[in-house]
Formats: structure tokens, sequence, C-alpha cells
């Protein structure tokens, strides 16, 4: 299969080109910054076009000039600077996707499969916040609360009607919060970036203190998994007709729980967790963990990952980020 991967050079992205190559299909890869940090090794092995998701006429040239027959949509503008920028990301994120389904319709591209969030659903509450952390399905009503999830909400209902009336198949993926070495290495102090910095503090031999939240449940799912699902999403068989599917680690844990993986995987990491419900330091609460049964049973997303595999690939990846292998 040909695929064209938008925001190849990102984080996901580079991970999704490694796993589609290695599967054994082709592909081009587009960005808006071409900077092969992520992608390594494989900034040699695949065409890197530089285009802009804003750019209709680029996404079109690409994708007639490589027959591409599916395409994997990973570029967006993320970071907070976008939720005092909500015309930039509605320009990127909503803007981006529907020149991307476009150029899809009219190059006859079977399927696009997006990356969507879990901040498209409410802060985890009732049954769905502490003490029972019920993980939440797809068919909850939304409640997105940044400007960037709007967006992607809006690009997932966009492609709901591209695969219904345009004849571009379409799925979406929810990504709970990832962890992995390209993420961690930016030192990342947010809430969602917990576990990103349990494991570069114990890689670089530093004491990681959280002064709170050792009971609060969340849901890591490794990078590599990210890009695993949105896969997925592309080349299932059958179609998905603008389906939207969970992509977490299947095992959500509790603070204390995921400091004792680092510790087991890492032995030498000193790590102390205060106790409480909440670790986000504005205490501004944190979102449910993903039931991810619909992705198990419709498009056959397995992590591959469990916490201690990936906090130890993790770990050796930030080894190697930081040049000492
Ligand atoms: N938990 C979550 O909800 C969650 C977390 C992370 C990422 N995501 C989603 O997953 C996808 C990949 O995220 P990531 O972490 O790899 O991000 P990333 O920033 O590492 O990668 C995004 C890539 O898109 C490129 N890009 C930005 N604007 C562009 C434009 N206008 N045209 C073309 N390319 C452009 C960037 O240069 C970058 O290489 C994104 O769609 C993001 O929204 C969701």
């Amino acid at each position: 299969m040909r695929l064209m991967v938008t925001g190849a050079c990102g984080r996901i992205g580079s991970h999704a080109v490694r796993q589609l190559l290695q599967a054994g299909h082709e592909v081009v890869g587009t960005d808006s910054m071409i900077h092969a940090g992520n992608l390594r090794e494989l900034a040699k092995r695949i065409p890197v076009v530089a285009a802009d998701v804003q750019d209709l006429g680029a996404m079109l040239r690409v994708l007639t000039d490589h027959r591409v027959e599916r395409i994997v949509h990973l570029a967006a503008a993320i970071g907070d600077q976008f939720d005092t920028q909500p015309w930039g990301s509605y320009q990127v994120n909503l803007g981006g996707t529907l020149n991307v389904l476009e150029a899809a319709r009219h190059a006859g591209v079977e399927r696009v499969a997006m990356a969507s969030t879990h901040n498209v659903y409410p802060k985890a509450y009732g049954e769905h916040g502490h003490p029972t952390w019920k993980p939440i399905a797809e068919d909850h009503p939304p409640d997105p609360w940044r400007p960037y999830a709007v967006m992607k909400l809006a690009c997932e209902h966009m492609g709901r009607i591209y695969a219904a009336k345009y004849g571009v198949d379409f799925a979406a993926v929810r990504y709970a919060a990832y962890y992995g070495a390209e993420r961690a290495i930016r030192r990342g102090k947010k809430a969602p970036d917990v576990l990103n910095r349990m494991i570069l503090e114990a890689v670089e031999g530093t004491a990681t203190n959280i002064e709170r939240g050792g009971e609060q449940v969340f849901d890591p799912v490794y990078i590599k998994d990210c890009a695993h699902g949105v896969i997925r999403a592309a080349l299932s068989d059958g179609k998905r007709g603008g389906r939207v599917y969970n992509i977490g680690g299947g095992n959500p844990v509790t603070l204390n729980q995921a400091a004792a993986a680092v510790r087991r995987v890492l032995p030498a990491a000193r790590i102390e967790v205060g106790p409480g419900a909440d670790f986000s330091p504005e205490g501004e609460g944190y979102h449910p963990p993903l039931d991810i049964t619909r992705a198990r049973t419709e498009i056959g997303y397995e992590p591959q990952f469990t916490l201690d595999a990936g906090i130890a690939d993790c770990a050796r990846e930030l080894e190697v980020l930081l040049g000492r292998k």
C-alpha cells in the first residue's frame, strides 16, 4: 500500500513512518518543517516533501505524484500557545484537515486516518473520576474546552461527512496522553508529562519529587502504540465510515503504580510521590482513562507495550537521544 504521512517529521509521525516501512508499505512523508531529528535514519529512505497542510494544491500534488492510496494525517498545531491563538489552531487543525480530505477526494484516495484527542471528552467526573475511574467510551458526549479539541472534534465530524457523501473513507483516533523519549526530552512540567519526567530524571540520575497525586489514576499510552493505533485505523479491513477510536494504554494505573514501574525497570530511580488524587500542578483535573474495546474489536488495535516494556524502551531511546549510546 502507498501511504502519505502528514506530520512525518513529528514525534508520532516518525514512528508511524518506521512501522509502515517495517510492514512493507511505501511511504511519502510531508511536513511543513523538514527536520530529520525524529526521522533519524528514515530521512534517507523515504521521500519527505515540504508541504503545508494549509496548501490544498501542495497536498494534491503529493497525492497524485506519489499515487497515494491512504493517508495517515498527523500534522497539527499543538501546544498551549494555540489556546491563546484559536485562529491559528483553526487554520492548521481544521482548515488543514479539510484540505487533506478535499485533496484526498480529488486524488481518489481510499481512506484518511487522523489523530484526534482525549481532550474532546470532559475532565474526569462522576463514575469516570475518583475513586472509580471508569474508562470512558467513544459514545460519551464530548465536551471540549480547548480550541485545539474543538477543532479536532469538528474534523471528526467533517471526516464522517466525507465518508458518507464524498467517497473518502475516514477514521479518527483519540489519543490518551502519551509517553515517549521524544516527548520526555522536552522536559515538560505539565500534568500529562508526569511519567515522561519520571523516566527522563531516572535516566539522567536526578531525583523526582512530585508533591501530590499518588492515588490518581491515569492512562499512559506509549508513543509507539499511538503510531500502531493510527496505522490500524488507516489499514484495517472494511470501511471505517467516519468512526472514532480511543487509543489508550489499556492498563490505567495510579501515579504510585507508575512510579513503582519506573523503579522496577530503572532500579536507580529516586522518585517521591505525595498523597492525594490530583497530581496536576494547577489542580485542573484530568481526563479519565480510555475504554479501548471498540479499537480492539473493530480495527484490531492491541497495545504492543506493557507499562514496564514501554518504560524500558523509552529509557533506551532516551539514552540514544541524550547521546550516551
Ligand atoms: N493526547 C492527545 O490527545 C494527543 C497527544 C499528542 C498528539 N496528539 C495528536 O497526534 C498528532 C501527532 O502529534 P505529535 O505529538 O507527534 O506532534 P508533533 O508536534 O511532534 O508533530 C506534528 C508535526 O506536524 C507538523 N506540522 C505542524 N503544522 C503543520 C502544517 N501546517 N502543515 C504540515 N505539517 C505541520 C510539525 O512540523 C510536526 O512535525 C497530532 O495530530 C496531535 O494533535 C494527540
